[in-house]
């Protein structure tokens, strides 16, 4: 793959996706990102500017969205990306006891990668999972009613 460049796949489905009437702006700059992050791990300057291009849309609300939405990173990232619920109800129900035995057991904080690429740890706000705090999301995947030992045993069926 190309480093530097969208691959001829991904240009053609964004040049669909913008041909198609009536798809909101929003839909479209959001699947476009969405699929140059599954593709990349993250969203690449060269992939803003191109998106813009083939777009039509202005580099700067390109830019703006990847910014708003913490789900994109501008990084490359580890084979998986966690995030811990750091919202009242999970902090309440034990965050700091979880994020403490991650942080122990792979030597990394919040907002890092592992030396060895397997996993980027960072925190979001509330997922809708309240009532089932200590929460956790691992490449889409939700875990709830985490324990350290439970964070701990999950983590590791992740290669
Ligand atoms: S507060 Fe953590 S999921 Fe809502």
């Amino acid at each position: 793959m190309s480093t530097n460049e969208l691959t001829r796949q991904i240009k053609e489905e964004i040049e669909e996706l913008s041909r198609k009437r009536n798809l909101p702006r929003h839909t479209l700059l959001m699947n476009s990102l969405h699929r140059i992050q599954e593709e990349y791990g993250y969203i690449p300057d060269f992939a803003m500017q191109e998106l813009s291009e083939i777009t039509g849309i202005a580099p700067a609300e390109v830019n703006a969205y990847v910014s708003f939405y913490h789900f994109f990173s501008t990084e490359p990232t580890g084979r998986h990306k966690v995030w811990f619920c750091r919202t009242i109800s999970c902090h309440l129900a034990g965050k700091d006891q979880i994020v403490k035995a991650v942080q122990d057991r792979f030597g990394v904080k919040m907002g890092q990668t592992t030396p060895d690429g397997r996993f980027t740890f960072a925190f979001t706000n509330c997922m809708g999972m309240c009532d089932k705090g200590p929460a956790m999301l691992i490449d889409g995947e939700t875990y709830t009613k985490l324990t350290p030992e439970k964070v701990l045993e999950i983590l590791e069926k992740y290669e």
